[in-house]
């Protein structure tokens, strides 16, 4: 699997970047405290939502308002990643999107979704969209039945 573009809103030192086109092999350089080390997090923070649940990973990493850029704290943590990887032996661009919120002190998922584009022009498939009811302008389309977990 290729990773080739990374959004962040919101997450720690990363207010807003989108890193696109990014090369198989990448070196990470930058002054102390330019995020170097934030940005690998990403990965671990990942990981943790989707093992555990959301609440737990952040947790770990002093709650929602150490890991939410500072000033923020009403604002949605974004991340984004799009990846490469086959499907019915096509090479597929697709992404994966989870946006997390704080609702009355509790952490929540206000939206993930997973989807590729099938064409440079078409529209994406979605594999799972899955929004929480406090996120929800109309009633939910859930596709997926293992979305992550609040
Ligand atoms: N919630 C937050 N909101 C905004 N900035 C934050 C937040 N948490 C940490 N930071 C800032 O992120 C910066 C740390 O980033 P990081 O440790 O990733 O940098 P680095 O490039 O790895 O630095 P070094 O070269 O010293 O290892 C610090 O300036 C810190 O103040
Ligand atoms: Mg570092």
């Amino acid at each position: 699997m290729h990773i080739e573009a990374i959004r962040l809103k919101n997450f720690k030192v990363f207010r807003d970047v989108h890193l696109r086109e990014i090369p198989k092999l990448s070196v990470i350089v930058g002054a102390n405290g330019s995020g170097k080390t934030t940005f690998f997090e990403v990965f671990g923070f990942l990981r943790d939502c989707l093992s555990g649940n959301v609440r737990q990973a952040l947790d770990g990493r002093g709650r929602f308002k150490e890991v939410v850029s500072r000033g923020c704290e009403a604002e949605n943590i974004l991340i984004e990643i799009q990846y490469r990887m086959p499907i019915a032996q096509v090479s597929r661009l697709v992404t994966y999107s989870v946006e997390i919120g704080q609702d009355q002190g509790r952490p929540i998922v206000r939206r993930e979704r997973l989807r590729y584009k099938r064409s440079a022009y078409g529209a994406p498939f979605h594999f799972l969209t899955s929004r929480t009811a406090a996120a929800m302008p109309s009633p939910t389309k859930k596709i997926s039945t293992n979305p992550m977990k609040s």
